[in-house]
């Protein structure tokens, strides 16, 4: 398949795996890579920079293919030295960067001084906009169906992704809510040139997390997600368990953010992640749940997507035009 993105970025599917904090290590990045699809390593997810630039270089042991470094934006009381993981990215010879979060703007532009090529993940038009002005090389438009941060403006996908196509002119990915080819063949009618998943990756061989959590995907449905820090304006969907519930019930009083934050943090989420436990912190995931039925390899996750997306394509909806005698 052959579309805007996959000739820009010279990959061979339209297929991306986001930037996944704790989750966006070598072993998926390359695995990724290997099955012709384009991964992002996760800056953050190494406690330094240079801890990054080993990571860059683990990966690059794993894959000769290309892959590129997420570097995501948050707002913080201590904010990470953003500046010198941006460095061990510039330095570790990284071709492409996935920007997300707030304000990205300078980060952008040292990247393209660089000759680097920017994906620029947002959720909402105007932001993919803003840009397309600075320069990135593509947008990556999440909706409210996405793991993570899906914003506070509540558009789903299917009139997100084609009122972005409507106006913006780069290469766009749609994402949020895809885990299979349907998913593939609907984002490409829709107006994108191509897919980045999180959730679907998560359930993968090569996830570097623990099949506890996997398995808990494949059990659960498109229901069992809860929308945590609304009332904060700093939306987050993650999996509908005790932790989330507890937490929620707290926010819904109207206590601030402190009033919640053990349960909530980073670190307890990590450990419910390494130690197969579900119930044990807050952890992210999407929608796309109701979608994961099974634990693939990569390589068979990616193939499986562009045989169905394929199939439908020139199968299932060719067939249903109705050609005159
Ligand atoms: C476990 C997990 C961690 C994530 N962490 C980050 C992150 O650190 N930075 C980021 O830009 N996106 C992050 N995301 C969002 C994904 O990159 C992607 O945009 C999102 O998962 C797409 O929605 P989907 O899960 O429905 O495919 C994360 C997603 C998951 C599932």
């Amino acid at each position: 398949m052959r579309t805007r993105f996959t000739e820009a970025f010279g990959v061979e599917h339209p297929i991306v795996q986001g930037g996944m904090q704790w989750v966006g290590r070598a072993e998926l990045v390359s695995a990724v890579a290997n099955a012709g699809g384009l991964g992002f390593l996760t800056a953050l997810t190494q406690p330094t920079p240079g801890a990054l630039a080993e990571e860059i270089a683990r990966c690059r042991s794993m894959t000769d293919r290309p892959f590129g470094v997420n570097l995501t934006i948050l707002p913080s009381i201590t904010p990470p030295p953003y500046a010198e993981y941006r460095e061990a990215i510039i330095a570790g010879g990284i071709g492409i960067v996935e920007t997300a979060g707030h304000n990205p703007g300078p980060h952008i532009e040292h990247f393209k001084a660089h000759g680097i090529k920017v994906i620029h993940k947002c959720t909402a038009v105007r932001h993919a906009l803003t840009a397309e002005r600075l320069g990135v090389d593509a947008v990556s438009i999440d909706g409210f169906e996405c793991a993570g941060h899906p914003g506070e403006d509540d558009i789903p996908g299917l009139v997100l992704i084609p009122a972005a196509a409507d106006k913006v002119r780069i290469p766009m990915l749609a994402s949020g809510g895809f885990g299979d080819g349907r998913g593939l063949a609907a984002a490409l009618a829709l107006g994108a040139d191509g897919i980045n998943m999180g959730s679907r990756f998560c359930a993968t061989r090569e996830a570097p997390i623990h099949d506890g959590i996997k398995q808990a995907m494949v059990a659960n449905d498109e229901r069992d997600t809860a929308l945590l820090f609304r009332s904060y304006r700093n939306t987050a969907r993650v999996a509908r368990n005790s932790v989330a519930r507890e937490a929620l019930a707290i926010e819904r009083q109207g206590k601030p953010f402190e009033a919640l934050a053990h349960l909530v943090r980073g670190l307890r989420g990590r450990e419910g992640l390494e130690r197969g436990n579900p119930e044990h912190g807050v952890w992210t995931v999407g929608l796309v749940q109701g979608l994961i039925h099974d634990v693939p390899t990569v390589a068979e996750l990616i193939g499986r997507i562009m045989r169905e997306a394929e199939n439908i394509i020139t199968g299932r909806l060719g067939g249903m035009i109705l050609h005159q005698a």
